[in-house]
């Protein structure tokens, strides 16, 4: 088991790059798939759930290889239609395979998703997609079994405009017969990152960015080479880690208007936000007001920069409130916060927080992938040392964090232990 040991109340300053987007990837490196050909994708982060669908989609048959970024994907020997259990229930994205292998070939057998712990999290928006398309669908022994000679085009009312439903509707519809529109669309740039390339692939996709998206079928599609976007919520956390720390930080390579709510959320509450066209600039500007929050779909506030902008709030002056709109139990890290002598608690939908003066460092855990990233934060702006578990999770969305991290001038090291035993660091 790794551990991270941070020793804090060091402001970061300098700059950092953020990688290619994690969640834009993992819908990208599927619909990559669909098409019996190779393509090569730029900007691919090498975090654990990319890893982990690099391998669910080499057990189906494609070839993929990763270099430093670069993505080489060859999907012409995909034959099976049935995904591995022990790695899809690591990440609820493998869920994209049910897209990709009933858009291929008509049949699909995917273990339900497992991934992070913040809600019920079910699949059934999907699956009603699914057969909205004209898929016969069936929940057996905890797999969805789903297929069709040939998908139909339909009209379809994504509930909640949920991301993972539309994304993995476009995968299926772009080799439907027929016209599908997709009403109350989710409008996320990963919606739109994943429509910009099934279209260079050769798929008709209309509206992508709105709420409602039109797909026209296609016989087949073909290879394509593109460039993922950057990381917004990677962006995010650096900003809130260089706003809570005191530093100046200049965050390189990202696109500011995919986080616009949190830049005004961090102005509003006084940190100073420069914006240029490839980049964006945090000053911390001495201490922080509390502000409210309301997590919201795109363009809103993001719903996984709610955690790590508690961090922030837990020392500011006066009291926030940060209501989540999206997913029903994204607090697992109120309690790990506590530890570290913040307080915060949760009433009903939101976490309550009055902003204390310091906090300290505690041994911890990153209960999942956003919860780490908020300790760790709250560990680079207290008093000491704190141990935190769990950097697996971590690891899943964030590429080099912690190296990241130690270039702007963290204290932040990265140990293996052994059972009980004390620390060692890693090679
Ligand atoms: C994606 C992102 C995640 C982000 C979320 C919302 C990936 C890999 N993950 O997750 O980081 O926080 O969008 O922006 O891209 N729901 C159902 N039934 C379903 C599908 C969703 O009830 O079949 C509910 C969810 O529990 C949640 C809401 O709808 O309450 C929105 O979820 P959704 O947008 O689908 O999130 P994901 O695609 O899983």
């Amino acid at each position: 088991m790794e551990k991270l040991i941070v020793n804090g109340g060091r402001a970061l300053h300098g700059a950092v790059r953020i990688s290619g987007g994690k969640n834009s990837s993992l819908a990208i490196i599927t619909a990559a798939c669909l098409a019996a050909d190779v393509s090569v994708l730029e900007n691919v982060p090498q975090c654990r759930d990319v890893l982990t669908l690099k391998a669910i989609l080499e057990a189906l048959g494609a070839r993929i290889e990763l270099d430093r970024g670069r993505m080489a994907i060859d999907a012409r020997a995909l034959a099976s239609h049935a995904a591995p259990y022990d790695l899809c229930r690591q990440m609820r994205a493998s869920f994209y395979a049910a897209g990709l292998l009933l858009g291929r070939g008509g049949r699909a057998e995917i273990p339900l998703p497992g991934g992070c712990v913040i809600g019920s999290r079910p699949v059934d928006f999907h699956l009603r997609g699914f057969a909205a398309l004209g898929a016969m669908v069936e929940i057996e022994h905890g797999y969805m079994k789903a297929s069709a000679r040939q998908l139909v085009g339909t009209t379809f009312f994504v509930p909640r405009s949920s991301v993972g439903t539309t994304i993995n509707l476009m995968l299926a519809a772009s080799m439907a017969s027929g016209t599908t529109v997709l009403d109350n669309a989710a409008r996320e740039p990963e919606v739109v990152d994943t429509a910009v390339f099934l279209n260079l692939m050769g798929a008709r996709i209309k509206g992508a960015g709105t709420n409602s998206i039109t797909i026209e079928g296609a016989d087949a599609l073909h290879g394509a080479s593109y460039a993922i976007i950057p990381d917004r919520l990677e962006a995010g956390t650096y900003l809130l880690a260089a706003a809570a720390t005191g530093g100046n930080v200049l965050v390189e390579q990202m696109i500011p208007e995919h986080i616009s709510a949190l830049l005004a959320k961090l102005e509003e509450a006084g940190a100073i936000v420069e914006r240029g066209t490839d980049g964006v600039r945090v000053r911390a500007g001495g201490v922080h007001r509390g502000v409210h929050v309301d997590t919201a779909p795109y363009p809103g506030f993001a719903t996984d920069l709610h955690p790590p902008f508690v961090a922030l709030m837990s020392r500011a002056d006066g009291q926030s409130r940060i209501r989540e709109t999206v997913f029903e139990s994204r607090f697992g890290y109120v309690d790990e916060l506590r530890r570290m002598g913040a307080d915060v608690h949760v009433e009903g939908d939101s976490a309550i927080v009055n902003g204390v003066p310091y906090l300290t460092g505690a041994p911890v855990e990153a209960v999942d992938i956003r919860a780490g990233a908020t300790i760790i934060i709250a560990a680079l702006s207290a008093r000491g040392t704190s141990e935190i578990a769990g950097v697996d999770n971590v690891d899943r969305g964030y590429e080099q964090l912690d190296g990241k991290l130690s270039a702007l001038g963290a204290d932040v090291r990265r140990v293996e232990v052994r059972g009980e035993s004390v620390p060692q660091p890693v090679a």
